[in-house]
């Protein structure tokens, strides 16, 4: 499968026959290389969407036409309908959504939750995604929280991490989740995109490495095969 880093907390997965989106913030992304256009243009499957911040929904509206479906909680999918979007699943934590190219299942994120014109977001959630052979947790954005334990014993190919402090936990902190999510891999996000995101990737690769992970730092426009 590929990775793209589309920047921030935004990435596309494809395995050959299917895209997915996950936190499409493109617009208005500072360190982004993709146009909206670019990644209309890819057949997006699904866009999976963490919480209803502005960094994360982003595009989501203009993704989500068509067959695509938009995956997130109730709260988000119905807000998603409201503005005409059709395929629009609302889910909860604990739950799982399988599609045909995999799943994703929710799990909690200590963090907040409101889209850009102050409607209630419902609760902020991370995911674990089935993809292309794959299992993947990315962690939307949250604090450290000792239930990652209980997301590390699904069994985790790589964990998508926050890394940039300030509104989520740091390169430090995120070295101790790798400890109770041990995944084989895991790439840092939401860092270097704003001020105040100033959590340091080399850190976290230092951190990464002390555990025998390995750290995938992906720049932004770039794409690792995984
Ligand atoms: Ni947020
Ligand atoms: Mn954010």
């Amino acid at each position: 499968m590929k990775i793209t880093f589309i920047g921030h907390s935004a990435f596309i997965l494809q395995d050959g026959g299917h895209t997915v989106v996950i936190d499409p913030f493109i617009a208005g992304n500072p360190v982004a290389k993709h146009s909206v256009e670019q990644v209309q243009a890819m057949n997006v499957s699904s866009v999976l969407i963490s919480h209803a911040h502005g960094d994360h929904w982003g595009n989501a509206l203009d993704l989500a036409q068509g067959d695509t479906t938009l995956i997130a909680t109730a709260e988000i999918g119905g807000y998603a309908g409201s503005k005409g979007v059709t395929n629009a699943i609302g889910a909860n934590i604990g739950g799982t959504v399988k599609q045909p190219w995999g799943s994703v299942y929710f799990t909690p994120a200590w963090h907040s939750s409101s889209f850009p014109d102050g409607t209630y977001g419902g609760m902020p959630t991370g995911m674990v995604i089935e993809f292309g052979g794959k299992r993947l947790y990315f962690a939307g954005d949250t604090a450290l929280f000792g239930d990652m334990q209980l997301i590390g014993d699904r069994g985790l190919d790589l964990a998508f991490l926050p890394i940039g402090d300030h509104y989520t936990m740091g390169p430090q902190e995120a070295g101790r989740a790798l400890d109770l999510l041990r995944p084989k891999d895991a790439v840092p996000m939401h860092y270097g995109t704003f001020p105040g995101l100033d959590g340091d990737p080399q850190v976290f690769a230092a951190e990464a490495r002390k555990r025998g992970v390995t750290a995938h730092l992906i720049q932004p426009g770039e794409t690792l095969d995984y």
